[in-house]
């Protein structure tokens, strides 16, 4: 949902070409989380604006293009400067150079601001600042904040022959009049070679590579120091995510809400509003200086490569057996002298008493998230004995729905950053419940702001359909199932039996791939498809969800999941020779229910896809209707994971069938941090 992105070279000769390079690869690092449109600021005589509708190649085609209309020369060196640079995914105003950023306070861009996130006071201001005479050229809500940075700008110097107020002083007064969730980068006329960072709700890290081997080297490098040493050349990345700096630099800063970075002269200096309320703005204290210490990023870059694969979404489908591994590793313990087979997960071990003592679990997420959560519910319902319910973040929010002190809340969300799940976090902590983040990001919002919580370590997920992320999201939360159904014995050989099986599953899911073919196949008969139906029940109604889900988004054909008890309540009326309905009924206690959907849809002449178990094509489908995919059988309560698999081959092979972009699906971003 927008990436930011700036380049601060110090000490350090770097020819312009070089500069824009460098700032056009972190945008498409970044391109995942919005494509509309996108722009880049660099320095000539005074700050250049580049800005194009479209995605990350049409920027640059046209950034070169003007660069030669303008005679500009790519070679020249700067020994300091300060690009940043944006990829939109449009909120306010559609996408359209006017529209895009880096918004600017005017003519000469005295200031030019790159923004993820929403300005929910936007008119107001935008009020206000016309009555002082400024105009505005876009419909966006970032507008206002270049502009008044001017305002406070030329308020301060009224009557000064040279201006002293800081670019630090200026943003912070920015900051105060802001209301909503950003992450913002600063570039100024009146402040060459620095930028300023800040954020408040959307997320922000500073890469810090140290160009000189002597001092990287040395001890000091979780010193706070080592951001405060002037004399040694270096390069500062600032950006929406951890993709776009890990080829750069491991060394990086987590940046804090209510906090305001400043890269000056070498220098990375930090001040900080200790009383940031989040996102209702309100009056800020005065800020302070704060000393961080660096992190190493825990990330590789092959991790963010295709590899040998076409798609991101292809190359996230195939890598789900060594994912699940990863998210189980450490966590499931099997043999030892007691031959005990056990969850660990540490995140939570303080907390199970709570949890199990909970007057209800409340799952809350969105999309693909939520249906993880879904499918969990089951199990998680039988282990514990706890009621487990479910909420759509926004629909919670919409309803203010109750949320207890007694409550275990337990917010599933991949990037760990999706507004509505974060709002619904902050809804359900001031409403006292226990706050459980399930999430693929360390050091993400939701991960920080929850009192406790499991990383699912998928690694990273760049397709913006959710594949890997979807199916360790489900092992998490049946891991947490066990670990909350401890040691009863009852229950004993059942959970044993899972355990088994989440060691297994990965061999599993790699039979599964090889149904890969298979659903080229299938794609290639439904590619012409209006619509698709996908019935489950039981632990597979959120794989019907989620499979129609994956359809709908990627190959852009309407496509439902729907619970099949609810069949006859209304759907059955859309079937006949011209539907498609993909039914799953592999093996579970739902089996015989779903013999009797696949007879009635059959009666009304629906074209069949069955979904079984292996082996078991003539009882799902006695005499030989419809076609059918077979499945290796698992543990009912890991089957999900399983079935999910076919489905997202199927919608992967429909969309590059049909023509369309898999991993930039129209009008969609990843990391949907606006509300
Ligand atoms: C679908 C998809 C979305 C996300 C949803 C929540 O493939 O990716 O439905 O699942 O936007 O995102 P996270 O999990 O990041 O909170």
């Amino acid at each position: 949902m927008c990436g930011i992105f700036a380049y601060l070279n110090y000490n350090v000769n770097r020819e312009r070409r070089f500069i824009l390079q460098t700032l056009f690869n972190g945008l498409r690092r970044l391109e995942y989380r919005g494509y509309d449109s996108a722009g880049v600021s660099i320095d000539h005589n005074q700050p250049l604006v580049f800005r194009q509708e479209g995605n990350i190649e049409s920027l640059v085609k046209s950034v070169y293009q003007e660069a030669d209309a303008m005679g500009l020369d790519l070679e020249e060196s700067f020994c300091v400067h300060a690009g940043i640079a944006h990829t939109r995914w449009a909120t306010h105003g559609e996408p359209a150079p006017r529209n895009s950023h880096p918004q600017t306070s005017g003519d000469g861009n005295e200031f030019l601001v790159v923004h993820n996130g929403v300005i929910t006071n936007y008119q107001v201001l935008r009020e206000t600042l016309i009555r002082h005479g400024f105009t505005f050229e876009s419909e966006t809500d970032t507008e206002v904040i270049p502009k008044l940075a001017k305002f406070v700008f030329d308020k301060a110097n009224e009557g000064e022959g040279s201006h002293t107020v800081t670019f630090s002083e200026v943003v912070l007064e920015v900051m105060r009049h802001l209301e909503g969730a950003y992450a913002l980068i600063f570039k100024s006329l009146h402040y060459p070679n620095e930028l300023i960072a800040c954020k408040r709700g959307s997320p922000l890290l500073l890469g810090v590579k140290e160009l000189n081997e002597e001092f990287n080297s040395g001890p000091t490098f979780h010193d706070s120091k080592f951001l405060s040493n002037i004399d040694h050349p270096k390069e500062l990345f600032l950006s929406s995510d951890a993709h776009a700096i890990v080829e750069h630099t491991k060394k990086v800063l987590v940046i804090e809400d209510g906090e305001v970075v400043h890269l000056k002269d070498g220098n990375v200096s930090i001040l900080k509003f200790d009383n940031d309320k989040g996102r209702h703005g309100g009056s800020l204290s005065r800020p302070a200086s704060v000393q961080r210490a660096l992190s190493v990023l825990e990330m590789e870059v092959e991790q963010i490569n295709k590899g040998n694969y076409e798609h991101y979404m292809q190359k996230e489908i195939h890598e789900q057996p060594e994912s699940l591994k990863t998210t189980m590793r450490g966590r499931l313990i099997r043999g030892g002298s007691c031959k005990a087979k056990t969850v660990l997960l540490g995140g939570l071990k303080d907390h199970f008493k709570t949890i199990r003592r909970s007057r209800r679990i409340v799952f809350i997420g969105c999309g693909t998230s939520y249906n993880a959560a879904l499918a969990a519910r089951p199990i998680l319902e039988e282990l514990s004995g706890v009621p487990v319910t479910m909420e759509i973040a926004s629909d919670l929010l919409d309803r203010q729905g109750p949320i207890y002190r007694e409550d275990t809340a337990v917010f599933v969300s991949q990037s760990g950053e999706t507004a509505d799940t974060l709002h619904a976090l902050e809804y359900a902590l001031e409403n006292g419940a226990l706050c459980v983040g399930i999430t693929n990001t360390v050091g993400s919002a939701i991960a920080r702001h929850t009192h406790c919580g499991v990383h699912i370590n998928a690694g990273a997920e760049i397709g913006v359909a959710s594949t890997k992320a979807y199916t360790s999201q489900i092992v998490v939360m049946a891991m947490l199932a066990l670990a909350i159904g401890g040691d009863s014995i009852t229950s004993q050989t059942r959970r044993e039996a899972i355990i088994d099986g989440l060691f297994d599953l990965p061999n599993k899911v790699r039979e599964v791939l090889k149904l890969d073919q298979e659903m080229k196949d299938l794609a290639k008969l439904l590619i012409a498809e209006q619509s698709l139906l996908v019935f489950g029940r039981g632990y597979n109604y959120a794989t019907a969800l989620e499979g129609a889900l994956k359809v709908k988004e990627v190959a852009l054909m309407h496509s439902e999941g729907m619970l099949a008890g609810e069949m006859k309540h209304g759907p059955l009326a859309l079937v006949d020779e011209n539907l498609t309905i993909i039914v799953i009924a592999t093996r579970d206690s739902c089996f015989s229910k779903q013999q009797s959907v696949i007879q009635q849809l059959h009666a009304r002449k629906g074209r069949l896809i069955v979904m079984c178990s292996k082996g078991d094509a003539v009882s799902a489908c006695p005499g030989g209707f419809g076609r059918v995919i077979e499945v290796p059988q698992v543990e009912d309560c890991l089957q999900p994971v399983i079935n999910i698999v076919p489905l997202q081959l199927l919608a992967y092979h429909l969309t590059v069938l049909r023509g369309y972009n898999v991993d930039q699906p129209r009008n969609l971003a990843k990391s949907v941090t606006t509300q």
